[in-house]
Order: structure tokens, then C-alpha cells, then sequence
């Protein structure tokens, strides 16, 4: 007989308590614990019987042969390389990122795309209804005639494993894991039971039948996956969309690839037919025919792929007794530190200006081999030289030394590419004073 077992789960990480706490002794928060009724079959009790398995026999190595064609192509190239090189038949991935990125329209794309060349795709939606995912697809195909397609509004796990067994596509979508529901526990859609169940069911389907399923997640403010840590740890492959809301800059990343590199990048454009692949992204970040002062390009690195960036700055005189400093797209204490070394190595006056860095494109800027570039583009501004055809290249240090950043031969080999030859980097200057004297009058 089954015995129905109470545990207490704490919805922010998952730690699990025979008793209620206040306090979640793992992650530290305050009254997240919930109460979840666990059944236990009588059969876990009694003792394994080791016999009844012995079906399975172990290879070696060289017994396991691999099938050439065990990848779905999504259709679209920068989503099949940020994969690996296609969708891995009985893999499951989870797509995740913020609200009103673009998530379910690239979804709905891939398997638009996916099912025109023959396969049968369930997209399964907890979210929208039939009808409002087919006028999402009329905007995003020419013709919403596609026989291989087959739509389902539903949020039941335990409904939507049936009818992934009884319906065997080549391909499913889940459009999100977060409102996944199952009568089996108690807990609302979102509960940490819930989506861990939900995950640990679609999972098992689909090494199962084979079946390769994309899990939709949501992120929480902190930029998490919500729900459990350890949907990350259960999936196969965890993908981020992420971009700016206001610029149309979408960048797909995977953060774990059990089939293929974690660094790789796909840029894509969210248009009005849906998200566009950018093969080549210089366009959107790079303004082109800008000869006015303040400009500079960078040579950031997104993973394996280094993209031209331009940063622009502008410098004002101030009145203020704390000028100010405003960056969008760098992070500020990166532009404060900067603005120091300049003051104090370059002998440049910015405590007395208002600063301004932007980034053009939309994109955000981490990397330290784009700090050349950003006190170039504030040299440009204060002695008002048009610098836009310059690159600039290296770390800055406190000392106002120039390091030489990661992977330099591939972003300088991608700026020439574009036909700049105007590369100022760690090799041919040391300092920041040696730069600001080549351009100083
Ligand atoms: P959506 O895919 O619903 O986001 P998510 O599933 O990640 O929550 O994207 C919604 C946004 O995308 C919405 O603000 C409108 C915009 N959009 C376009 O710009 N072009 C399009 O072709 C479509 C379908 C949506
Ligand atoms: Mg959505």
C-alpha cells in the first residue's frame, strides 16, 4: 500500500526537511519552507531484488556504435552552433530568459522551420491558447499551412506525457515548465515540487522515445532560472536569451552543453516577422559614417566570437562639485576606475567633466580588453579628435600599464577583416600615457 509521507521543500533552492523550519538552513531565506505530501510505494521498502534486472548488459567502448544522424538542424544556423551542431535526438534543453524577450517566438520559429522539412513537431503551450499561437505564427510564416505542426494548449504533466507516448513526434516544446501542473502533488504551478517533477517526467520521456524536448524557463529578478537550481543540473543543455528589451539585440548562449561548447554565441534581431539570425552583427553595433569626436571602436569578445563594438563618450565641462558619470552598457565602477587612471597617468582633466559612455547596439560590455577602447573614446571627447576609424585594444591597469587581453591575434584578425588598420593594442603601446601623447596636441 502506498504511504503518504510529508516533506518540507523550501521554494528557493530546494532543500528538503522532514520538518517545517523557519528558516532555510541551505540558502539562508526566510519562510520558504512549503509543505509537499510525498507518496512512497511499499516496494522502495522492501529489499531491492537484484535478480529480476540482469536484462542489461554493459558494453565496452568500441560495442557502442553512433548514429551520424542522431541531430535535428533548428533552421537556424547560430541556434544549431550555439547547440553543437543540431538539436541531439533524446536530449532535453531548457531555454530560459526574461519575460518578453522572445523565447516562445523563437520557439515557434524553430518548429515552424522544423516541421516544413518533414517532421512533426508538438508545440505544447501552458501559456497561450491555440488561437493566440496561431496568429503568432501568421505573423511569423508566410503561410500557416504545415501539416507536421500540431499545436496543444494544456498545462497537465502527467496529460502531456501521454500524449507525447501516444503521439511519438520527432520533436517537442514545452512553453514553460513553470506552469506545469500534476495532480500527483499538492503545491501550485511554479512550486519547486512541481517543476521538478514536471522536468523529471519530460526527461525520462525523452530518453525514453528519444524524443529531443526544449523546456521553456522563466527567470527570476536575480536572473536565475526560477524554481530549482538543480533544473539546470537535470537537463542536458541550458540556454539563455538575453538582450536589452528597448533594442531589437537578442544574444542565445548555452551555460551548459552536455553535446557541445559552453562559450559559443548566436546573435539574432527580434524584427517585426519574428527573430532574425545577424551572421554578421557588425551592422547593428557599429554606426557607420560617424566622423564626429567621442568614437571608438572595441574588440569585444561574446564566448568564442570577438564582435566590433563602438563605444562613444562624451565630455563636458562641469559646474558641479561632483561631476557626473553616466555609462550605459559598461558597468560603471569599470568607467570610474578609468576615469582615475586617466586623471592620474594621462594627466587628462576629468575630475573637473560630466562623463557619458554609451555603447551603441544595445549590447553589454564586460570585458577588460575593451578598456582601451574606453579611455580612447573619452580622450577623443576632451581634445575633440575624431578617433572612429581607431580600434582600440588592451586591458588597463591601475598603473595606467596596458595588459594584453585573451585571444588578442583573433580580435585584431576580425578588425582587420573589416578593413581597420588603425589597431592600437598592448604590443605596440605599454601605457596609457604613451597612447594619449600620439594623439595629444
Ligand atoms: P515572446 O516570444 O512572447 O517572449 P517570451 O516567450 O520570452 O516571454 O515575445 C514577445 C515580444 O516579442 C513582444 O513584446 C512582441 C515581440 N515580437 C516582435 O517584436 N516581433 C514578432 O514577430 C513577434 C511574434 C513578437
Ligand atoms: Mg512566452
Amino acid at each position: 500500500m502506498a504511504k503518504v509521507n510529508t516533506s518540507f521543500v523550501c521554494q528557493e533552492c530546494g532543500y528538503e526537511s522532514p520538518k517545517f523550519l523557519g528558516k532555510c538552513p541551505e540558502c539562508g531565506e526566510w519562510n520558504s519552507l512549503r509543505e509537499f505530501k510525498v507518496q512512497t510505494s511499499k516496494l522502495k521498502n522492501e529489499a531491492p531484488s537484484y535478480k529480476s534486472q540482469t536484462n542489461i548488459t554493459p558494453k565496452t567502448l568500441s560495442q557502442i556504435t553512433l548514429e551520424k544522424s542522431d541531430r535535428i538542424l533548428s533552421g537556424f544556423s547560430e541556434m544549431d552552433s550555439v547547440m553543437g551542431g543540431g538539436i541531439v535526438l533524446g536530449s532535453v534543453t531548457l531555454l530560459a530568459g526574461d519575460p518578453g524577450i522572445g523565447k516562445s517566438t523563437l520557439l515557434l520559429q524553430t518548429a515552424l522551420n522544423i516541421s516544413t522539412k518533414g517532421k512533426r513537431v508538438l508545440y505544447i503551450s501552458g501559456e497561450e491558447s491555440q488561437q493566440q499561437i496561431k496568429l503568432r505564427a501568421e505573423r511569423l510564416a508566410k503561410t500557416t499551412k504545415n501539416d507536421n505542426l500540431f499545436l496543444v494548449s494544456l498545462v497537465d504533466t502527467d496529460a502531456i506525457c501521454t500524449l507525447i507516448a501516444n503521439e511519438q513526434p520527432d520533436f517537442a516544446i514545452i512553453d514553460s515548465v513553470q506552469t506545469m501542473e500534476s495532480e500527483n502533488l499538492t503545491g501550485l504551478s511554479g512550486s519547486v515540487g512541481q517543476v521538478r517533477y514536471a522536468a523529471a517526467e519530460f526527461i525520462k520521456l525523452a530518453k525514453n522515445l528519444n524524443i529531443p524536448v526544449i523546456l521553456v524557463g522563466h527567470v527570476t529578478k536575480e536572473g536565475m532560472v526560477a524554481g530549482p537550481m538543480i533544473l539546470s543540473h537535470m537537463v542536458d543543455t541550458v540556454l539563455f536569451l538575453e538582450g536589452e528589451k528597448n533594442t531589437g539585440t537578442r544574444l542565445l548562449r548555452s551555460l551548459k552543453n552536455r553535446f557541445g561548447p559552453v562559450d559559443e554565441v548566436g546573435v539574432f534581431e527580434m524584427a517585426e516577422g519574428g527573430m532574425k539570425e545577424l551572421k554578421n552583427p557588425q551592422e547593428l553595433f557599429l554606426t557607420k559614417g560617424n566622423n564626429s569626436p567621442g568614437s571608438v571602436m572595441v574588440a569585444n569578445m561574446e564566448g568564442t566570437r570577438s564582435f566590433l563594438v563602438e563605444v562613444q563618450a562624451l565630455a563636458v565641462y562641469s559646474k558641479l562639485p561632483m561631476p557626473r558619470r553616466v555609462s550605459s552598457g559598461i558597468d560603471y565602477k569599470r568607467v570610474e576606475l578609468l576615469l582615475a587612471v586617466l586623471q592620474k597617468h594621462a594627466k587628462l582633466p576629468v575630475d573637473s567633466m560630466d562623463i557619458f559612455v554609451n555603447v551603441a547596439g544595445g549590447i553589454k560590455i564586460t570585458d577588460p580588453a575593451c578598456d582601451l577602447g574606453i579611455c580612447m573614446a573619452v580622450l577623443s571627447s576632451i581634445k575633440n579628435i575624431n578617433l572612429s576609424k581607431y580600434v582600440g585594444i588592451a586591458e588597463v591597469g591601475l598603473l595606467g600599464e596596458l595588459r594584453q587581453p585573451s585571444f588578442l591575434d583573433k580580435r585584431v584578425a576580425q578588425a582587420k577583416k573589416l578593413g581597420i588598420t588603425k589597431i592600437i593594442t598592448s604590443k605596440n603601446y605599454k601605457s596609457i600615457e604613451e597612447v594619449v601623447k600620439l594623439f595629444g596636441k
